[in-house]
């Protein structure tokens, strides 16, 4: 249970020993509190279970009916419902938590009692500050995080970018729900077009040049040997060639390979300290090993490989509608989906894991297709544990002909275009102590945010514009309002105390402010569902609206001050709220900007 409040223990107590309803099924939802406690009246009025009636409540359809109602109609009991509405109002008994219960119709509604709400979130916010909203129902279990993972012989596109924002929110989200993560890189770092660039860089490259900037350099001769190649397709049987050379172990071949793989690392590893993202294990197709001649044996013992040309394919077509996949080419070399299959195997010996998720764009749905089938046609008993998290494609950015928009630069110019908005705003300027960091985390921030704004699968088309946007439901928006209610701390002159007077709370904006805190616990116990990043974003935003349309009616400075104390409170707690969805969707939360 993650309550631990001494303000409310003792009712749930009493209460969860005499009933069937536990804290740990309805722990994450703190409005529950309140149905349990009217279910657990009405039960002893009617004689319904507690469950069923648990069950039944909602929200009114008319707000202003109340919090909460039963439509007595859906419980299908013997009797006139209107009657019976009426008799249970009658016997309701109000309470701590459920100040009145009226009806109309056969509905009932309920009033809860708002400081009472407070007083719950209020203390559970302050006492577990950063966790506040996590939960530990998956505690024991472990996943993998399998995203990014970017080619070292092309540039890291749109794709792999997303792919990381995506894979960092998942990341989060597992541990959120009390998964122990391994979050891991699988990089694109074997295959034919490592022969390509080896062939390229021989006739274009230059060490100093993959020196100073292996990445950007290994891109410029990745699109020179492209064009030489359109031009020549005898440079592609050379490539082939070269692989092959690679997958038999000859020295010269590799310790190429070797150098462009250790020093693209080093720079990507920049590149995610920047976003803020840790992972546990560099991983990649070239680090497969037995797994995939395990699997091809495995395959052809159950009769499900086939000879073509000298390949070796399975058929997933006549039955599963999924298309004929090449495991092995005729000279004897694997592919990306030999190498997944392999990797797939050799994981699980590894790590054991309860869940592995691949974090993976929609153009490659049928490869991860091909893939779990193959895993399940295998007969492995963790066949169940895999799972894809697809997105859709941004469009508008090419990397073939040249016109990439790399991560880094993407980085840098949003972070540049950041720092001119904030300097012009000179006396705010002044009192910030690392204008550069704090624009480069608005610059990434923007960029999260504009990718969250939609449902993962919707493809957008990229655009400077929207990576820029300072006004409206962006990125740096969330980061004002976070840094403004930090400004309300600054400027209070005395300590955030939870001993305060919360009826001192009773303004709807107050109110709604605090019913909003409430929901977050059962939101992020609601994202594994789906890992739904806009869900968060609409929640920090609409928590953001509500704050930011408070302060006119709410002041802290000049009010009395125990009224000043309550209201720092709970702009403190929505501080820590928003903060905490923040550093869900990866974000680093600004004190100042
Ligand atoms: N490197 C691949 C690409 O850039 C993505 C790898 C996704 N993961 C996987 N297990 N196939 O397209």
């Amino acid at each position: 249970p993650s309550v631990q409040s001494p303000l409310y223990r003792p009712p749930l107590l009493r209460f969860y020993s005499s009933t069937a309803i536990t804290r740990d099924r309805y722990g994450d939802n703190m409005f529950d509190i309140f149905k349990l406690e009217i279910a657990r009246g009405l039960s002893a009025i009617s004689g319904v279970d507690q469950d069923t009636l648990f069950n039944a409540l909602d929200a009114p359809k008319v707000a202003a009916h109340g919090d909460l109602a039963i439509a007595v109609p859906r419980l299908r009991l013997k009797g006139n419902p209107v009657a019976l509405a009426k008799e249970w109002v009658e016997k309701f008994e109000p309470n701590e938590y459920v100040l009145k219960a009226s009806c109309i119709g056969p509905f009932i509604n309920f009033s809860i009692s708002h400081t009472h709400l407070c007083k719950l979130v209020l203390t559970e916010v302050f006492e577990r500050k950063e966790n506040f909203g996590t939960n530990t129902t998956h505690k024991g279990k472990r996943a993998i995080v399998e995203f990014s993972s970017p080619n070292i012989a092309k540039p890291f596109h749109a794709g792999h970018l997303r792919s990381t924002i995506i894979g960092n929110f998942v990341r989060n989200v597992l541990q959120a729900n009390g998964w122990e993560t391994i979050a891991m890189n699988y990089l694109g770092d074997w295959g034919k077009q490592y022969g390509l660039l080896a062939i390229g860089f021989e006739r274009y490259g230059s060490k100093e040049a993959l020196q100073a900037d292996p990445i950007h350099h290994l891109y410029e001769v990745y699109v020179q040997v492209n064009k030489a190649a359109e031009q020549d397709p005898a440079i592609h049987d050379d490539a082939r060639a070269y692989f092959k050379k690679m997958e038999d172990g000859d020295q010269d071949a590799l310790q190429l390979w070797q150098e462009f793989r250790d020093m693209s690392i080093v720079k990507y590893k920049e590149t995610y300290t920047r976003l803020n993202i840790n992972f546990d294990v560099y991983s990649g197709e070239s680090q497969v090993t037995y797994g995939m001649q395990r699997a091809l044996e495995s395959l052809d013992e159950k009769g499900l490989i086939k000879e073509s040309e000298g390949a070796r394919i399975i058929d997933l077509d006549e039955k599963y509608k999924l298309g004929k996949a090449v495991l092995q080419k005729k000279d004897g070399t694997t592919l990306y989906l030999t190498r997944d299959i392999g990797a797939a195997m050799e994981r699980w010996d590894k790590y054991h894991f309860d869940a592995i998720y691949y974090i993976i764009g929609s153009q490659q749905d049928q490869h991860v297709k091909q893939l779990f089938k193959i895993l399940h046609l295998l007969d492995l008993p963790y066949a169940d544990r895999f799972h894809h998290i697809n997105f859709g494609l941004v469009s508008g950015m090419s990397t073939r002909k040249g016109t990439a928009v790399f991560l880094q630069d993407m980085l840098e110019q949003t972070k540049e275009r950041m720092h001119e908005v904030m300097r012009a705003n000179e006396e705010k300027y002044a009192q910030i102590d690392d204008p550069e960091h704090v624009a480069d985390i608005i610059g990434m921030s923007a960029i999260t945010v504009q990718d969250m704004a939609a449902r993962r699968i919707r493809n957008y088309d990229f655009d400077w514009q929207r990576m820029f946007s300072f006004e409206g439901d962006t990125g740096p928006y969330l980061q004002y309002a976070h840094a403004r209610l930090f400004s309300v701390e600054r400027n209070a002159e005395m300590p955030v105390e939870l001993d305060v007077d919360l009826s001192l709370l009773q303004e709807p904006a107050a109110q709604q402010i605090v019913e909003h805190i409430a929901k977050y616990p059962a939101l992020v116990a609601s994202l594994p569902a789906n890992f739904e990043p806009v869900n968060v974003i609409t929640y920090a935003l609409k928590l953001s609206h509500l704050v930011s349309s408070a302060y006119e009616s709410l002041r802290v400075r000049g009010a009395p001050r125990e009224v000043g104390q309550a209201r720092l409170l709970l702009y403190w707690a929505a501080r820590m709220t928003l903060g905490n969805a923040l550093r869900l969707v990866g974000l680093v939360p600004l004190e100042r900007m």
